[in-house]
């Protein structure tokens, strides 16, 4: 099944707005027309209407970072999926910073996933163990993937997975291709178990954590792994587009 993958570069709370607009046109220079990935940017929400307009008529998007489940009303400081549609394509959600940091609990990332969806935006799900729970994984994801589909009666063709490892987040320790190559396929066999065959080989499932431009190549020939979700080194350029001309010549 020919998946086309996605790379996405989450900036976190990183940039000061000049910074963030030279990013964004040397993103734009470097992977403009890119075939064979898509190419989702994420910059932090502030600086999402300037990446509107610096992305506008490529074929690189835009995504958020987080987002908040309710369409409007009295949440000072959140921001709506309905906002975010009218300036990104895509959004985070689960990330473990946003779990893990900030007490995201598992019904609030499936109220996000499906605010999200009901907005017309496309979620990157992102699921992964803790190091504490490296010996309980399958059940993890299991618990994470059912939770975040809470429900969600099909799988919809836009839903990314991103299996990151929380152990393996801005930390150098990347997982071994091999290791996430078979932790993407088991997320594929539990979405075949959870939705079916036909939209579990669909949905593309992306490797996040420590990746960079010198093991990017590894994870993306593996049949599972459709793209990365990449942090640090999606502030780099140059670095980010290696990466992704890596995952679209593989
Ligand atoms: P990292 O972050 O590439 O800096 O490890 C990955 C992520 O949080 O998605």
């Amino acid at each position: 099944m020919a998946r086309l993958p996605v790379v996405g570069g989450n900036w976190k709370m990183h940039t000061a707005r000049g910074e963030a607009v030279a990013l964004l046109s040397a993103l734009r220079r470097e992977l403009d027309g890119l075939a064979g990935a898509q190419v989702v940017i994420c910059p932090p929400a502030p600086w999402l209407g300037d990446a509107a307009d610096a992305l506008a008529g490529t074929t690189l998007e835009v995504g958020a970072q987080d987002v908040h489940w309710e369409p409007k009303g009295a949440f000072t400081g959140a921001v709506s999926a309905p906002m975010l549609a009218s300036v990104a394509s895509w959004v985070i959600v689960g990330h473990s910073e946003r779990r893990y940091l900030f007490g995201e609990t598992a019904e609030e990332t499936n109220a996000k996933l499906r605010a999200s969806l009901a907005a017309g935006l496309s979620p990157i799900l992102a699921v992964g163990e803790r190091q504490e729970e490296i010996g309980r994984v399958a059940d993890v994801l299991a618990a994470q993937l059912t939770e975040g589909f809470r429900g969600i009666e099909r799988l919809p063709a836009d839903v990314v997975i991103a299996y990151e490892p929380v152990w393996a987040i801005g930390t150098g320790l990347a997982a071994t291709p091999d290791d996430a190559q078979a932790r993407c396929a088991l997320i594929r066999t539990m979405l075949a178990e959870r939705f079916n065959t036909a939209s579990a080989d669909a949905c593309r499932i992306q490797y996040g954590g420590s990746v960079i431009t010198g093991n990017i190549e590894d994870y993306a020939k593996q049949p599972d792994i459709d793209g990365a979700l990449v942090g640090g080194a999606s502030l780099d350029a140059a670095a980010f587009a290696t990466i992704c001309r890596a995952v679209a010549a593989a």
